[in-house]
């Protein structure tokens, strides 16, 4: 609530924050990351367990943040099971607040920790995968 009284978020925002969907981590995966807002302090955890196609076979998150933030990372994690790393890498916060029935004005910025996380656990992936063919050929 502020001081204009509660945010009109949509249904879907209150269903994600109120049920959120895969909440926990995907043990032992380098598809990993941490991201926050300096601003609030709001902080997403997203890890990804990966197929060797490159396919994402499951999404989980812990966030400690805003009803705004939960309801984005929630929804992120629906978003990309199912999703090769080329797509995934390239959803947006406008997406993920559009599948969301949008997002009150003063909480646009919310959904962007969604789009960095999944952008980093994926070039942590990468980075990961990289350095592991780079050692099988020495
Ligand atoms: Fe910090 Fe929503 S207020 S991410």
């Amino acid at each position: 609530m502020n001081a204009m009284g509660p945010l009109p978020y949509s249904a879907t925002v209150l269903d994600h924050f109120e049920n959120p969907r895969n909440v926990g981590d995907v043990a032992g995966t380098a598809a990993v990351a941490t991201v926050e807002n300096v601003d609030c302090g709001d902080r997403v955890r997203l890890s990804l367990r990966v197929a060797d196609s490159g396919i994402i076979l499951e999404a989980r998150f812990r966030t400690f943040g805003c009803v705004a933030a939960i309801a984005a990372s929630s929804m992120t994690t629906e978003m990309v099971r199912g999703m090769d790393l080329e797509s995934a890498a390239a959803l947006t916060d406008r997406q993920v607040a559009a599948a969301l029935g949008g997002l009150p004005e003063s909480k646009v910025h919310c959904s962007v920790l969604a789009e960095r996380v999944i952008r980093k656990a994926i070039e942590n992936y990468r980075s990961a995968a990289g350095k592991a063919g780079q050692e099988a050929k020495q």
